[in-house]
Parts: C-alpha cells; sequence; structure tokens
C-alpha cells in the first residue's frame, strides 16, 4: 500500500509540478529467443506477441523458460515534456523490474545495461531498472516514434520484464532526491513514537524549502498532526535531519506523509510511511518451553537439539525420558549424541528458573523421516545477495542464540555466493575468501546450539555465477558432511543448460534425486531444500524425491504485490504439505533487508507484515528471516518471537492452511491443527479499513467455542473485528 500511496503523491508531482511523463505501460511486443536485428529500429516486430508488463513472460505462454528474450515498443517522446520541468538536461527511462539482467537500445543505440556479477549478463540481478539520459543524445528522437528494445535474460525462475513504473520523464530537480526514513522508530510511553529522518541528495544544487509532516488516521483520514519547518536546506553530502515525536491515539498503524518543497523551482517531493504498533506481549519472567512439539533425526546420526524456553535467566533444564546415547547440558539447554535405535521416544522436558518451572510433553522421533515441522532459521539471500560473509554469518548465529532461539529459530543458512571460483584438482569444492574456514564456522554455529545450512546448484554455475555442484555431486555432500552442514537449499539455476530447453517431469526430477543419493551417503541429517521454483507443479513430486521442502515460486520480494501475489497464490500446493516436506513460498521480507551490501527498512507496511507472518505461518511454511539479524528492531523481534503465531507454523499435524473464502477486498484461510482445533485468518486485501467477521453458525467455526487473537495473546467473544487495510486478524479456535 505505501508503495500505491507513493505512485500517487508521485503522480500529483507531476500535476503540480507539470513534468509530464509518457507512459510505457501498453504497447510492448515480446519475442523469446536472440537476435542481434532485434535491436534495430527498422526491424519488423508485428509478428511478435502482445506483452503485458504486469507480469513475467513465464505467465504469458513461456512457462519454465529461462534464457533470452526482447520487449519492443514503438512510442512518441513529445517534447513537451521538456516544457514545464524546471531542469531540462536528461530524460529518465522507467521499465519497471527486469528479471534478472538487461540491454537498453533506443532507436538501435544502446543507451544502457545492468548485467550481474562482473557484468555478466548470464548472472542473476533481479531488481528495478532505470535509466537516464542527456535529453541532447541524438539516440533521442523528440517528437517522433521511437524505438524501444530490451534485451532480456533470465537466470531462473521468473523471467522478462514486469512491474509497475513503467514511464519515461524528464529527470527534474528531485530525480536524485529521496526520504530517508531507514532509522527505527523509537517507542516511548503511552503509545508514543519518535524517529529521525533525512532528505539526501548527491545533487550539487542547494535545496532550500520547507518540509511538511502531516499523520493520518487511514480510517477516516483525518489529519491529526500537521507540523511545518521552513529551514529544510540539503545539498551533496549535507543533508537535512529531522527528529519528530508524536502520540498515537490507539494501537494501530498511521500513515505519515513527508513533503518537502523547493522554494527557488517550487517543485515539491512527497514520501509516506505507516507507524509500527507492538503486539506481542511482553514475556513473562516465569519459564516458558516453546518451540514445535516434536523433532526427527536418523538413526546413527548426531542430534543436536536446543530445548527452546524464555523467562528470567538463569535457566536450567531437565529431561525425562532420553533415550541411551543421549546427553542434555542443563545450563545451555542442549540435547547432543546419537541413538541407534529407531522408535518414537516421549520425553518430558522442565525448565527452572527463581521464578518457578514449566514442564512440556516432547517426542524425539528416531526414524527416517526428518524435518517433521517447518524449518525455522536465517537465510542470507533477502539481506546480503552475494555480499555475506564469515562475520555476517555468525553476527546472525549470535544473535539468533541471544534473542531468537529461545522461540525455537535454529538454522543458519549461508545462500549463494561462498563459494570458490575452482575446485581443488582432486574434485574438492572449496569456500572463497570471504569464508576462510567452513568447519570452523559450522563448530562455532553448532557450539550455540544452532543448525547450519548451505547453498549450491545441480547446474556447473549458481544463479550468483559461483561454482555449482554438476557432475560433483558426491563430492559435495561428504564435505558438506565433513563440515557439518545440516540442510542444503538446491537451486536450479544454471541447470537449464543442462536440461533440454522444455525438461519434462523425468528431466525435472532428476538433479533432485542425483543429490538425494548423495546426501544419502553422508552420516548425518541434511535438511534438502529444493529450489526450482515451482517447476512442473513440484509440491506433487517433491516428497517422493526426497525433499524436505520445495520452492512453490519465484523470488519474493519487499512489496506487497509480491508477498501477497506468492501467499495467497498457495492453495494450489496446501493440500501436499505434511510433516517433513513442506511447501515454501520463499523466505521473509520483513526486518531490513537488501540482497546486496546496502540495506532498507522492508517496504511492506506494518499491517503487510503481520499478514505476511500469519499467512506463511497458517501455510505451514518454512519461516527463513531474510533481513539483518545484527539490527533487529523492536517491532520485528515483536514479529518474530509470538510464540502463539510460531506455534501455529510449528503444529505437529504438518497440514497447510486452505482458502476458505475468497472475494474481491477479502479472504479467510483455515488451517487444522494437531489438538483438532483450528488457526484462521481473516485478510483485509483491500485498501481500506474492512470489518471482517465469520458467524458462530459458519460451518467452519461449528462446534467451536473457545476463540483467541493468537498476536494479541487474548481470548476474544467472537472472529471478527475492524481490520486494517492490508491486515490480517489471526485466531485460534477450540472445542
Ligand atoms: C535464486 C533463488 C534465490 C537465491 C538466489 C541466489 O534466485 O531463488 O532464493 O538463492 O538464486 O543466487
Amino acid at each position: 500500500m505505501k508503495k500505491n500511496l507513493i505512485l500517487l503523491l508521485l503522480l500529483g508531482l507531476f500535476f503540480k509540478a507539470g513534468a509530464q511523463n509518457v507512459s510505457l505501460k501498453k504497447g510492448w511486443k515480446l519475442a523469446i529467443g536472440d537476435s542481434p536485428e532485434w535491436s534495430s529500429p527498422g526491424f519488423d516486430d508485428k509478428g511478435w506477441q502482445n506483452a503485458d508488463v504486469s507480469k513475467s513472460w513465464e505467465l504469458q505462454g513461456h512457462p519454465s523458460y529461462d534464457g533470452f528474450g526482447w520487449y519492443r515498443l514503438h512510442v512518441v517522446i513529445p517534447s513537451s515534456i521538456k516544457e514545464k520541468a524546471y531542469l531540462k538536461d536528461s530524460l529518465l527511462i522507467s521499465l519497471g523490474s527486469i528479471d534478472d539482467n538487461d540491454e537498453v537500445y533506443l532507436n538501435g543505440t544502446l543507451i544502457g545495461k545492468y548485467g550481474g556479477r562482473g557484468g555478466d549478463i548470464k548472472s542473476s540481478h533481479y531488481g528495478p531498472r532505470s535509466y537516464k539520459i542527456a535529453a541532447n543524445n541524438p539516440a533521442i528522437l523528440w517528437d517522433r516514434e521511437n524505438v524501444l528494445a530490451i534485451r532480456v535474460y533470465d537466470t531462473g525462475g521468473d523471467g522478462g520484464m514486469y512491474g509497475s513504473n513503467f514511464n519515461v520523464h524528464m529527470a527534474d530537480i528531485m530525480e536524485g532526491v529521496h526520504f530517508d526514513t531507514n532509522s527505527d522508530f523509537s517507542y516511548g510511553d503511552k503509545n508514543s513514537l519518535g524517529k529521525s529522518i533525512k532528505i539526501v541528495t548527491a545533487n550539487r544544487y542547494a535545496y532550500k524549502g520547507t518540509l511538511s509532516f502531516t499523520v493520518t488516521d487511514p480510517e477516516t483520514g483525518a489529519v491529526i498532526l500537521s507540523k511545518k519547518t521552513d529551514t529544510a536546506h540539503f545539498t551533496a553530502g549535507t543533508p537535512f535531519s529531522w527528529w519528530f515525536t508524536f502520540s498515537a491515539a490507539k494501537k494501530r498503524s498511521y500513515l505519515i506523509t513527508y513533503t518537502f518543497k523547493d522554494r527557488r523551482s517550487g517543485v515539491e517531493l512527497s514520501e509516506t510511511e505507516t507507524t509500527p504498533y507492538i503486539l506481542t506481549p511482553a514475556l513473562a519472567k516465569t519459564p516458558k518451553i516453546n518451540g514445535a512439539d516434536v523433532f526427527g533425526v536418523r538413526p546413527g546420526h548426531p542430534v543436536l537439539y536446543l530445548i527452546p524456553a524464555t523467562g528470567l535467566k538463569p535457566l536450567t533444564y531437565r529431561a525425562k525420558g532420553l533415550p541411551s546415547g543421549l546427553k542434555l547440558n542443563p545450563a545451555t539447554g542442549i540435547i547432543t549424541g546419537v541413538v541407534d535405535k529407531e522408535g518414537s521416544y516421549p520425553l518430558v522436558l522442565t525448565v527452572t528458573n527463581r521464578k518457578g518451572s514449566a514442564t512440556k510433553k516432547f517426542t524425539l522421533a528416531i526414524g527416517d523421516n526428518i524435518g517433521l515441522t517447518p524449518a525455522l532459521g536465517w537465510n542470507s539471500w533477502n539481506a546480503w545477495g552475494l555480499s555475506v560473509n564469515d562475520e555476517k554469518v555468525r553476527t546472525s548465529a549470535r544473535e539468533m542464540a541471544q534473542r531468537l532461539s529461545a522461540h525455537g529459530w535454529s538454522y543458519i543458512n549461508i545462500d549463494d555466493g561462498w563459494e570458490a571460483e575452482k575446485r581443488t584438482d582432486d574434485g574438492k569444492i572449496v569456500a572463497n575468501s570471504k569464508f576462510p574456514d567452513m568447519k570452523g564456522l559450522t563448530d562455532f554455529v553448532h557450539g550455540l546450539g544452532l543448525r547450519m545450512g548451505i547453498y549450491s546448484s545441480p547446474g556447473p554455475r549458481t544463479c550468483g555465477g559461483y561454482l555449482g555442484s554438476w557432475q560433483h555431486e558426491d563430492d559435495d555432500a561428504l564435505t558438506y558432511g565433513e563440515w557439518g552442514i545440516d540442510y542444503l537449499k538446491y537451486d536450479w539455476c544454471s541447470y537449464g543448460e543442462i536440461a533440454p530447453h522444455h525438461p519434462n517431469l523425468d528431466e525435472m526430477k532428476k538433479p533432485y534425486q542425483v543429490m538425494r543419493s548423495s546426501l544419502n551417503k553422508a552420516s548425518r541429517d541434511i535438511l534438502f531444500s529444493f529450489c526450482q521454483y515451482g517447476m512442473g507443479d513440484v509440491w506433487n513430486w517433491g516428497a517422493e524425491v526426497g525433499g524436505n521442502s520445495w520452492r512453490t515460486t519465484g523470488d519474493i520480494t519487499d512489496t506487497w504485490n509480491s508477498m501477497s501475489g506468492i501467499g495467497f497464490s498457495q492453495d494450489k500446493a496446501a493440500p501436499l504439505a505434511g510433516p517433513g516436506h513442506f511447501n515454501d513460498p520463499d523466505m521473509l521480507v520483513v526486518g531490513k533487508v537488501g540482497w546486496g551490501p546496502s540495506l532498507h527498512n522492508t517496504r511492506l507496511t506494518f499491517d503487510e507484515q503481520y499478514t505476511h507472518i500469519s499467512l506463511w505461518s497458517l501455510l505451514s511454511s518454512p519461516l527463513l528471516i531474510g533481513c539483518d539479524m545484527g539490527h533487529l528492531d523492536r517491532f520485528t523481534l515483536s514479529l518474530l518471537t509470538n510464540d502463539e503465531v510460531i506455534a501455529i507454523d510449528q503444529d505437529a499435524l504438518g497440514k497447510s492452511a486452505r482458502q476458505y473464502i475468497k472475494k474481491d477486498g477479502y479472504q479467510v484461510w483455515v488451517k487444522e491443527l494437531k489438538d483438532g482445533g483450528k488457526a484462521i485468518g481473516l485478510f483485509n486485501t483491500a485498501d481500506k479499513y474492512q470489518t471482517i467477521s465469520l458467524s458462530k453458525t459458519n460451518a467452519a467455526l461449528k462446534g467451536y467455542t473457545k476463540f483467541r487473537d493468537v498476536w494479541r495473546q487474548q481470548n476474544i467473544a467472537a472472529v471478527g473485528g475492524s481490520i486494517a487495510p492490508h491486515g490480517v486478524l489471526l485466531i485460534r479456535v477450540e472445542k
């Protein structure tokens, strides 16, 4: 929603300042393949298919297609767009997002390109694209028809050029100016919030003007606070910083709009964000045991299980019924050892501190089925992308141990970017210089009671262009075993070059079968996470091929469109989830994300983040935190430590919620739980407040009498209420 609002405000800006823009949303043609002739303005593209640039090419008749494709558009660029712009020297061409890399030709001239690592167009660099060119560049044909030709290369998963921001406009005075709203909110007494924002530019122009700030109630539209300062001055290297506080009347998100108006040019820039509100109650000092009720390990393989418990420290841990071969460290709560005999071992766990004690029944299932509840952990990709390194992984592990493992979080997974360029002479995979000691790092993670995950591709190269496991599957599984790896994400990527162009089901399964049998030779449990973006409806065969989870979609990003588009389309795969094998709608986009060295606050609103965690928990998805763990703000921490919400994800029945109601502005999803209860998500998918309820006579509630608001951890009288735009009410019902 924030994005829509910004868009609206930006449109407002165009009208106010008169800096017109030419839409590039309609009229595109698409061809799959590659030819140098396709950049030429004279090429006849009439026979090409009409392209819809709001969606990937997979959704336009090219399922599972990876490789080159071209988009062409004939468009008149009127010189009138220069007239009202304050600055008239450059033109900006915005092309939505490109998945993954591109070259842009205007009337046959290459005016820009975006490649992956080392400029190689074949390595992944998915993301938004805008190209700036001088207004006097002879490639632009003012007031005449221009031909824009975009050569796109997709490395894997969804591909093409798609998104919402497609236009040409003058790069006016506010181009290159932005509000930096990335600092964390601070929380005072009585719902009061504070924050510092900055207006930043790299332009040398001296901006002087007013900054106004309004807080709006999104339900009524009423402006509840408005402030203005005349002293906003900034230029390159000297941002304007401003600290504000305000008291929120209710526990909900408000809209804050910042508007800067430059006095000399009269041009304005606006941005809107929402305010956080925390629902998760503060932790009690008395002990409480959290996490799943069951944990599976193969016989003869090492057990590593940290009993997740909260309460005033120090805590003392005990376990009754531990099978021989296992021991529990009473001070850390870490269970280690090996059990040779298959069986279901019922344990009674007890945790004590000076405020009291708590017990919990727990089952250790020694057998072939592992990953009995969805993995809870962290993965480096959505935060650091290819810039992940040893230090960042250690920071995440330390933070997880300090703040999250007490709630059941346990995996520290390194995604792409750890691999060397070359194997050793005897074919062994080695890490690159960012990971000087992989075994040492794994030992460190294990020492904290956590588990370690790694990433590879069945192809010769990973999506990021690093070494994959092609023809070295046994070597790699052996190395992972030696390092002590507990989880492997196996990403199709360049396997597209090995498999035939339109692989059939057997061909899609093959690389996963090969690695499965290699992993089976390791003498430890390694959860196997398939990443091939849902090709061939993987949910129908992922379990049979030995996957513990499988991605059902292309890559997520931190927008409402992406998150809700993925989350609300999971019903088809839902019946196939079960203990040991789960659908994976991709990793979480809460907290500070960035897919590279510089991070930003997720662009999801706070209500959208509640929706994200609620929906993923209802779907029994692996929950893999994708943010910088070194800077977990208070809100994000509250999202990730609500034990009643996590319990829905970790429910031992392992079923996924089903879509129960789907209407234009709302949806209801229902998940069956092990204790005979249900978890129900009422989602407001509209842009305005709505009251959404299920009446007590609704079939889903028949026989249920106890209702609980899970985020607030409070019993409630009825299932429903007023729900914020893109927000949720997550409810647990019992008989
Ligand atoms: C693909 C996957 C992502 C990530 C990157 C790494 O895009 O879908 O989750 O692993 O590759 O390059």
